[in-house]
């Protein structure tokens, strides 16, 4: 019995999580006065440090601004955007992550000096003798993700077209932990230096 009510509350929890209605009129507002000045107006950030949010999945934007701002997600320049989201509420945040969800990404460039074909090898068939999966089987063969994923996992997140430098300080905060997640802090873990740059110089000019 116990254990049925607890399915049936987190089956409701994922069933409230999808309820709200966005605006979208009021997510372009938010995102051309809150959120332009570091992600920019459609989200294809021009600056490493500030993650492109263009095409991002609604769910997963939202899910990583509230742990922002929450203090739960601190890593890189984090501490200077939870004040400027501190006094959104969970609305405003539904809006701006649908409307960010709903711009065109601008991919940027694979350098072709830095291991282009390691970092292919890498995205499209893992690594075997470290058991690393597939990049692509969860973030999609052009990087643009995977829509939804139940509790756990809101969303398999965007990552092609991302910055490059954006990419390797997240796979070392998977790595030493200030990021926390199973699956990814699992293939950080088993990823060397070299093969995160030549991944993530790949993913930057995905899409
Ligand atoms: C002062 C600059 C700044 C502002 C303003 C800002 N952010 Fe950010 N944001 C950042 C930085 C820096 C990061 C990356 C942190 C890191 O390196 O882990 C980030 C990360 C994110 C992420 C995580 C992206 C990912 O791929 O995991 C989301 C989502 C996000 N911001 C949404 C927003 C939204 C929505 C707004 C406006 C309501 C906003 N941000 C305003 C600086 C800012
Ligand atoms: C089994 C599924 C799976 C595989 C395989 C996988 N990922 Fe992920 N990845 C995820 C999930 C789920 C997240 C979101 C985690 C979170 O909420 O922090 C994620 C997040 C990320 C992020 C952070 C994105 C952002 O916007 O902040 C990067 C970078 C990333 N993955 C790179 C990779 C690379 C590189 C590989 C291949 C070596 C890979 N992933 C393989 C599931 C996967």
């Amino acid at each position: 019995m116990k254990r049925f009510t607890l399915l049936a509350l987190a089956v409701a929890a994922g069933a409230a999580y999808a309820a709200p209605k966005a605006d979208l009129a009021r997510g372009k507002e938010i995102a051309t006065t809150v959120c332009a000045s570091c992600h920019a107006a459609d989200g294809n950030s021009g600056i490493a440090m500030y993650p492109k949010l263009s095409a991002q999945h609604a769910k997963y934007i939202y899910q990583q601004t509230v742990a922002i701002k929450d203090g739960k997600r601190t890593t890189g320049a984090s501490a200077a955007m939870a004040p400027m989201v501190a006094n959104l509420t969970d609305q405003d945040i539904v809006d701006v992550a649908a409307f960010y969800a709903k711009q065109f990404p601008k991919p940027g460039e694979t350098n072709p000096k830095d291991n282009p074909e390691l970092g292919a090898k890498i995205f499209r068939g893992g690594i075997a003798e470290k058991k690393i999966p597939a990049c692509m089987s969860c973030h999609g063969p052009n990087g643009a993700g995977i829509p939804g994923g139940g509790t756990d996992i809101v969303a398999y997140p965007r990552v092609g077209g991302q910055h490059k430098a954006y990419i390797v300080d997240q796979m070392k905060a998977y790595k030493n932990g200030q990021r926390t997640h199973t699956i990814m802090v699992d293939i950080a873990k088993r990823m060397s230096d070299e093969e995160v740059d030549a991944v993530a110089n790949f993913i930057q000019g995905l899409h």
